[in-house]
């Protein structure tokens, strides 16, 4: 399977402060956020991985994450020069995904829970042997502001729709899609909704009609966060704060996924260390390499 993180968009409800700067190139306590999204598909199993960015971004980008191979990753680039809607994801990486199965991320959502790359690899298998697509529910307080899923007695997918003024339940679409190979060739006969953008909620409604698309509901034990508003995104720095410090791990710390996966070698962890410098992200780097090494991880 391949993997796609979209991290476009202007940026505009963080004002001035992503006028200079991507979003998904924020801080998120002690990391870009866009490592958070990347974790997430590193630790589905995926590690060919298509970043869309904008033209003005892209260098940035690029400087930042390279090619991926520091991870055992290959990591390409693609721009989308206006924010046309998620689903354009599809048309603009329908080259690099080449008719394979795909999960796409958006380089803005955070997920964080005991079990979760266990649950995203589950999925993926899922994809492979049945098709269709799978999502991922969360319950939340604001479901307005996102899309929808409405689900039957039995937990069964009935109904998404995207942004209901009032929302059938508080089950809200997380940035996490996972989908077959049909996933471009979809997106390529939806047309533009009200507010001029090919949807992903329109894309799932696809999959949804054919009876192919199915909802995990992460549950009460996974974190889903948000990081669109000034508040969320302290919010979330917080939460990463916290929990880091508290427990001395580390969220979305790619060379660890990417050692703890066997995509890299401990001694690769402390060449990336050693380019570091004296940042605590390295410290952490040195101590999980440490511990591989000395069999304890
Ligand atoms: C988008 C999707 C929405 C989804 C949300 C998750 O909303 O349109 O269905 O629930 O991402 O973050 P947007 O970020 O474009 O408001």
């Amino acid at each position: 399977m391949k993997g796609i993180v979209l991290a476009g968009g202007a940026g505009s409800r963080l004002h001035p402060i992503t006028q200079a700067v991507s979003k998904q190139l924020l801080p998120v306590y002690d990391k870009p956020m866009v490592y958070y999204p990347l974790s997430v598909l590193m630790l589905a199993g995926i590690r060919e991985i298509l970043l869309i960015t904008t033209p003005h971004d892209r260098p940035q980008f690029e400087r930042l994450l390279g090619d991926g191979g520091q991870w055992g990753c290959e990591i390409e680039y693609a721009e989308q020069p206006s924010p046309d809607g998620l689903a354009q994801a599809f048309l603009i990486g329908a080259e690099f995904l080449d008719g394979q199965p795909s999960a796409l991320v958006l380089g803005d959502n955070i997920f964080y829970g005991h079990g979760l790359g266990g649950e995203l690899q589950q999925s993926v298998a899922r994809i492979d042997e049945a098709g269709g697509c799978v999502l991922f529910g969360y319950r939340v307080a604001d479901p307005e502001r996102y899309g929808v899923a409405v689900i039957d007695a039995d937990g069964v997918l009935v109904d998404i729709e995207e942004k209901p003024e009032k929302p059938r339940s508080n089950l809200a679409i997380t940035g996490l899609y996972f989908y077959d190979g049909r996933a471009s060739e979809f997106a390529a006969g939806l047309r533009p909704s009200p507010r001029g953008e090919l949807e992903i909620t329109d894309l799932n409604r696809r999959y949804l009609a054919e009876g192919t698309a199915e909802l995990v509901d992460l549950g009460r034990g996974t974190a889903w966060l948000d990081t669109g508003t000034h508040e969320s995104l302290l919010d979330a720095a917080h939460f990463v704060q916290v929990l880091q410090n508290r427990q001395g791990i580390a969220i979305a710390c790619l060379e660890e996924v990417a050692l703890h996966r066997g995509y890299i070698d401990a001694d690769r962890v402390l060449e990336i260390a050693d380019g570091m410098g004296r940042s605590t992200y390295a410290d952490y780097l040195r101590k999980v390499a440490d511990a591989h090494l000395g069999g304890e991880s």
